[in-house]
């Protein structure tokens, strides 16, 4: 049966990375329809559409995943259609998994002094719904010197534990043997002491595996020393949100940190971990490998896990001998090409796989 996936470009590189990555997937074979769809700044500017009424109704009805790539526009300064865009679909379609591999795909990549692949492949799973970024809070007396701004952290019993259940199942899918919970339970009693007593009783449901949970400042620097004891790790939005940034910096950069934002069985989107990046918009700079690896995982989302492998396998030889865009010139070396050379190559490599 075809599956449907809307594919929404967005703002600045988002559609240079998105024509790439549907020609990529297109060239499969799969039995795929990819629909286009235009929400983005300039749509936002003209007609103040973000998502139109009944969009999300339509994805849950026919849509099997969602391709983004970015949102983001200098001349919508507050971000507001972003808001209503990927936020919005974010939350109201339950995405509450934000999955981000953090694996290095060549030694080289790596900026730790004798890490290398065998060191650097860990897997976060952050909690995409709920904490510090429901928007609940509000300010009294603003402007004056009383101000007072509250943000208040949401953490439900429900939301933490299927955030939880699904690292671990991850784990045990993969036959991974860690799994670490991130928290700041020793000052943040009461929403992370929620975590803690759940991460222990999930943990409990999968005795294979070693769970260990830290405070996440004693996890940043040990993810710097010691990358290699870490294969799963799981924790709130506003820490995952930090960590995968840091991820990405261990393993080549946000050109090619990919992710999923999953509900599992249901319609999900995934998106490179990078914005808009408006700096180098129309320039032909934008490396198009982070839109393609999360294609990848859209693939494996949808039980198409050989060629998610066969996608991940161009992309590392992609790397290791193939054109590069100028971000991954200085760890890599040698002449920068263009997005679309780089997608060109990309392309022929995926079409001569087996
Ligand atoms: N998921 C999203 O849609 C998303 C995520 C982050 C930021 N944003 C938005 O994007 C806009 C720009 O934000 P930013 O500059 O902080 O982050 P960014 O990720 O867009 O860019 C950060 C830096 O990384 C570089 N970069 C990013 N992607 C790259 C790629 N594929 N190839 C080569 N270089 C790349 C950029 O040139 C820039 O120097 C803002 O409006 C922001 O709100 C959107």
């Amino acid at each position: 049966m075809t599956q449907r996936i809307a594919v929404i470009p967005g703002d600045g590189i988002g559609p240079e990375v998105a024509r790439i990555g549907v020609r990529v997937l297109e060239s499969l074979g799969l039995p795929l329809q990819f629909d286009w769809f235009d929400f983005g700044a300039d749509r936002y500017l003209r007609d103040r559409t973000t998502l139109p009424a009944g969009f999300m109704d339509t994805l849950r009805r026919e849509y099997a995943a969602i391709y983004f790539g970015a949102v983001g526009d200098p001349r919508v300064p507050g971000n507001e259609h972003a808001k209503g865009i990927l936020l919005a679909m974010r939350f109201e379609l339950d995405l509450y998994i934000n999955l981000r591999p953090c694996i290095l795909i060549d030694d080289r990549l790596s900026p730790l002094k004798g890490k290398g692949r065998e060191h650097l492949k860990f897997v976060v799973f952050r909690e995409n719904t709920e904490g510090l970024y429901t928007g609940t809070g509000g300010v009294l007396r603003q402007g004056t010197a009383d101000e007072v701004a509250q943000e208040v952290e949401i953490n439900t019993r429900k939301g933490v534990e299927r955030i939880l259940e699904a690292a671990f199942a991850y784990a045990q899918q993969r036959g991974l043997r860690r799994v670490c919970m991130a928290d700041k339970a020793n000052v943040l009693v009461f929403g992370h002491g929620l975590w803690r007593r759940t991460f222990a009783e999930v943990a409990r449901r999968h005795p294979g595996i070693e769970a260990k949970a830290m405070y996440v400042d004693a996890l940043a620097m040990d993810l710097i020393r010691q990358p290699e004891a870490y294969e799963v790790i799981v924790t709130n939005n506003l820490f995952g949100d930090i960590l995968t940034d840091l991820g990405a910096a261990l393993t080549g950069g946000l050109g090619i940190a990919a992710s999923g934002n999953i509900h599992p069985g249901r319609v999900s989107l995934f998106e490179p971990v990078h914005g808009s990046a408006p700096d180098i918009a129309s320039q032909g700079k934008a490396n198009p490998l982070a839109m393609v690896l999360s294609g990848a995982l859209m693939l494996e989302h949808l039980g198409h896990r050989r060629e998610a492998q066969r996608l991940s396998g161009a992309v590392e030889e992609q790397v290791r001998s193939g054109a590069r865009t100028p971000d991954l010139v200085p760890l890599l070396g040698g002449p920068a090409s263009t997005t679309e050379q780089v997608g060109n190559e990309l392309l022929a490599r995926v079409s001569a796989a087996p």
